[in-house]
């Protein structure tokens, strides 16, 4: 509000219009209401002779971005006459860039209207992007704005965007390209987005400590819900004690599955991977783990670090994580001999919640595994969010370059990490999902913690209970609404039961034993529709299970309704996440989370593509349609609930629902089933 005051105050007192109107030819190609921005202040207008990167983002070919949910399906569909054929990192740049013609005639119009020579021009490998240093003045000539400095006063940020010079539209900031161009162009950065600046042409930025927003992190905004155990199993291989701890023995029964002799030869490419971010694991811990439990990892055993743009492990004892500790205390016991890798990302002043956080999580893993991600345009965004995302050299961190493409992904990632989607842009979340799909093409199968706040969301964000509209409507996760990954729910062996009888989804909606509320997370999404391969199955659940709620369309949900009909259904499996046995900064405890779902799901995918490698198969990429297809293959989950918002949330139901998925897995049917198929 004081920002709209202020500019309107401004735009009185200039002088009557001292330069030309945009010829009649251009178009307002980006605008920027005010409304939306209200954090950022205008302050100077930037130097003529201030040289900065120009980025123009090409628009990708439209009919491939139409077209990739067939081509995902033609590769992983199990009645697909393609399955399991795999598109290379080339194939995927080459479908989705924009056409030659589109190149050429921005490039034409860039030396003509700013005089800047073609050579100095560079397309970048991915070819989204047309690159070139200009100086401001330049920049302006081309697009018919003025540049300035735009401050963050909570963060001490500074970016320099365009701001109009022209009394067209007092309300929004806008710069101009012709008709013809703009149809070929996603946007320009500097433009009405900003681009950082460390120059010493501007004000030196000051840091002030108080975060904002930032919900990237393990879910909940903290690692896994821990508690003390009650004791410590004495006999590693005893199931009896199941329903007070998990340990290797109770997974395995669970799942039907034994360990790996550790001499079985394996793979050395089949490694499991694991993201990780301002949570890091401790040797000692893994040590004592793998010694009290298991009899065939040898102490030692650790990950291979991928270190991501500053991201460091191993840590001391008594800085280990409740996250990296559970994931590789659950997975290295299912795939060993095969090995690990941790994603390690972003240096500690982006990476631990504290001043330099920015609100966005996962562009710098996915630039870091896949450098045409760098630059990719998508939904209105081109490479990472200037304000959303972490920027490289970082003046208090990692001073480095953005890492971009400098590991080849893993065929199976394990994610427990996420926000809620109304913590983030739906563009942003649409071009991260578009990756998660380019991935799932090139045969990377990704899988990730549906949340632990059942239907709702953290507490404090956005309403007091997490909840949309006035604290009621459901809230869905990020970025498990995305269509092209598997969301892992969390199941539980109740007191007195056992790993023989059916697991119930896991809810503990009074906080005890632990200090908040756990419930597996689920439901619709509101940005992304129902995938095809998923339609059948949530059909089936409202014709035979309709929940009691009012609900809405299109995630439209500022009138009535409690959650949306036709968004993406979460989560599509489960596996155990209570009660699972760690060590923690040097003691034996209890933790619990669907942070843990997630590393036992993808472990045992990881162990079925190295039988499929034996048999000289490719690895399973994308696996929901398979799973689809194919329900028998899990153990259908049929009790529970995951409360949120006041209510009981969704509930379990024969065959898929919104809590658990289709189910647990059942590893021999799972194995032979992804046998079966080419
Ligand atoms: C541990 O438990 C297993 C399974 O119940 C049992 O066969 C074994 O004898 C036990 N070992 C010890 C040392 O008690
Ligand atoms: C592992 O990957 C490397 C590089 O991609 C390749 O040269 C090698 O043949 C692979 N090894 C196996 C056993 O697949
Ligand atoms: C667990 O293993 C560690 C060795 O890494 C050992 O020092 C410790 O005593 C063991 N704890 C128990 C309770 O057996
Ligand atoms: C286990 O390995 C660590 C180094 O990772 C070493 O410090 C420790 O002494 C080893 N413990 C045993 C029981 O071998
Ligand atoms: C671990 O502790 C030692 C001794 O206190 C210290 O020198 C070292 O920097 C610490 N390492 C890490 C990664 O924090
Ligand atoms: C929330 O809004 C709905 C629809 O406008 C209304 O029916 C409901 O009473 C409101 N609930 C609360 C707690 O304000
Ligand atoms: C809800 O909001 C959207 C856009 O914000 C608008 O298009 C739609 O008409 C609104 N729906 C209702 C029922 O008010
Ligand atoms: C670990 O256990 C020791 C001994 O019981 C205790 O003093 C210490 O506080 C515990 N550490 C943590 C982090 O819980
Ligand atoms: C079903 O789930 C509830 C919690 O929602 C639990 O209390 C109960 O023990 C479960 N029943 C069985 C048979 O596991």
């Amino acid at each position: 509000m004081r920002l709209l005051l202020f500019s309107l105050l401004a735009a009185a007192v200039e002088p009557v219009l001292s330069r030309a109107l945009p010829p009649s030819n251009h178009v307002a190609h980006e605008k920027r209401g005010y409304t939306g921005s209200g954090r950022w202040v205008k302050r100077d207008r930037v130097a003529q002779h201030l040289k900065v990167p120009v980025r123009i983002g090409l628009k990708q070919n439209k009919e491939a971005l139409e077209k990739a949910q067939t081509w995902l399906l033609e590769v992983s569909h199990p009645q697909s006459k393609k399955y399991g054929q795999h598109w290379t990192q080339d194939e995927v740049i080459e479908a989705f860039q924009p056409t030659t013609d589109a190149v050429d005639q921005v490039k034409q119009w860039i030396s003509e209207a700013a005089g800047v020579a073609t050579h100095r021009i560079t397309h970048t490998d991915n070819k989204a992007w047309l690159a070139f240093d200009a100086k401001v003045e330049e920049l302006e000539a081309l697009v018919h704005a003025e540049y300035h400095e735009h401050h963050d006063e909570s963060s001490g940020r500074a970016v320099i965007s365009c701001v109009s010079q022209f009394n067209i539209d007092r309300l929004s900031d806008q710069y101009h390209v012709p008709k013809h161009i703009s149809e070929h162009i996603d946007y320009i950065t500097p433009g009405v987005k900003g681009i950082h600046v460390h120059s010493s042409d501007l004000r030196k930025r000051s840091w002030k400590a108080g975060h904002h927003g930032g919900h990237g992190g393990p879910f909940g905004g903290q690692p896994p819900k821990r508690r003390p155990a009650p004791m410590m199993p004495k006999n590693s291989t005893e199931l009896a004690t199941c329903d007070i701890a998990i340990t290797p023995a109770c997974i395995q029964a669970l799942y039907d599955f034994k360990p790996l002799s550790p001499y079985a030869k394996v793979s050395p490419n089949n490694s499991m991977g694991i993201f990780e971010e301002g949570d890091f694991y401790a040797q000692q811990d893994l040590n004592s783990f793998f010694t009290n439990f298991t009899s065939y990892i040898p102490n030692g055993t650790h990950p291979t670090l991928d270190s991501i743009d500053g991201g460091e492990a191993p840590v001391n004892t008594s800085d280990a994580g409740g996250e990296s500790n559970l994931d590789f205390m659950l997975s290295i016991p299912i795939i060993y001999p095969q090995r690990t890798t941790l994603y390690q990302t972003d240096d500690l002043n982006y990476a631990d919640g504290g001043i330099g956080s920015t609100g966005g999580i996962f562009n710098t893993f996915l630039d870091a595994i896949d450098g045409s991600y760098c630059t990719y345009s998508a939904y209105g965004e081109t490479g990472n969010d200037p304000v959303l995302d972490p920027t490289y050299p970082d003046p208090n961190g990692y001073q480095g370059q953005l890492m971009c493409g400098v590991y080849k992904p893993t065929s199976v990632i394990s994610i427990s990490y996420g926000e809620q989607e109304q913590d983030l842009p739906a563009y942003y979340q649409e071009r991260q999902c578009n990756e998660f799909l380019k991935l799932g093409l090139q045969g990377t199968s990704i899988f990730v913690a549906s949340g632990d706040t059942g239907v709702g969301g953290l507490a404090g964000d956005g309403t007091a209970n997490g909840c949309l509209r006035n604290g009621t409507v459901f809230s869905p996760t990020q970025p498990n609404s995305c269509p092209w990954l598997t969301n892992v729910g969390a199941t539980k062996v109740y007191p007195g039961r056992t790993v023989f009888e059916p697991e119930s989804a896991v809810v503990d909606p009074a906080g005890h034993p632990y200090r908040s509320a756990f419930s597996s997370g689920g439901g619709f999404s509101n940005i992304f529709p129902i995938p095809d391969y998923q339609a059948d199955a949530i059909a089936t659940y409202f014709a035979d299970y309709n929940p009691p709620y009012p609900y809405y369309f299109d995630g439209q949900y500022n009138s009535t309704g409690l959650y949306n009909r036709n968004g993406r259904g979460i989560p599509d499996v489960a596996a155990n996440g209570d009660n699972i046995a760690v060590y923690l900064e040097g003691n034996f405890t209890l933790e619990g989370g669907t942070s843990a779902s997630s590393p036992i799901f993808a472990a045992l995918v990881n162990r079925i593509n190295e039988e499929r490698i034996k048999e000289r198969k490719g690895s399973v990429g994308f696996i929901n349609p398979v799973l689809y297809q194919h329900p028998e293959v899990l153990n259908d989950i049929v009790n529970g609930t995951n409360p949120g918002c006041g209510t009981d949330g969704f509930s379990c139901a024969p065959g898929w629902d919104p809590v658990t998925g289709l189910g647990t897995p059942n590893y021999p049917k799972m194995l032979n089933l992804f046998l079966s198929l080419p």
